[in-house]
């Protein structure tokens, strides 16, 4: 299904007075979301984080890390009350433009074998699985595993 882009957003880099917003996206979103201190601690240690933006309303949020000429992707979230309106894609086209003026020459990330939409996404942006993490998540029952993928940039 494509969805319609309604509007263009814009991006700009998080920063500490954007937690509280992007913690409200965060905890609508994930049964399992990123703590308060998973984003302070990215902000302090330099990892490009953005805040997607529509007309003032936070759209999404996205982390990632970028260390020599790999970028490591550590989050994307999109509001529940955006989603499938084309921002995810957005959101990573974006994050594949940082990474590459920073040098980057694949991105990597890990996403949960349950998560649907995360898959469809990466799937469609032409992410292969490269490996697997046993019991990476915390889940309901237990722990679950993690699939790794990768893309070149
Ligand atoms: C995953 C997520 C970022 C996608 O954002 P989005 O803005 O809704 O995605 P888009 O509208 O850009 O959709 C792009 C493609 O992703 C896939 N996709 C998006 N939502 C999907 C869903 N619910 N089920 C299956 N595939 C889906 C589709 O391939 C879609 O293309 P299409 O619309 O042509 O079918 C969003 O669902 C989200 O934030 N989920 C909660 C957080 C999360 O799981 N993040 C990823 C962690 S690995």
């Amino acid at each position: 299904m494509s969805a319609v882009l309604k509007s263009a957003p814009s991006f700009e880099p998080m920063r500490p007075e954007d937690i509280d917003a992007v913690m409200a996206t965060e905890q609508r979103a994930y049964p399992f979301p990123w703590s308060r201190a998973n984003f302070s601690d990215s902000l302090v240690s330099g990892y490009s984080a953005w805040c997607c933006r529509v007309g003032g309303a936070l759209v999404g949020h996205a982390v990632m890390m970028l260390v020599l000429d790999e970028a490591h992707l550590l989050n994307i979230t999109i509001s529940p009350d955006w989603q499938r309106h084309g921002y995810g894609m957005l959101v990573m086209q974006h994050l594949f433009d940082v990474a590459r003026s920073h040098g980057a020459k694949r991105m990597f990330l890990e996403a949960r074998p349950s998560n649907a939409p995360g898959q469809g996404l990466y799937d469609k942006l032409g992410f292969e699985t490269i490996g697997r993490r046993r019991g990476y998540y915390p889940a309901d029952a237990g722990r679950e595993d993690a699939v790794v993928m990768a893309l070149t940039l």
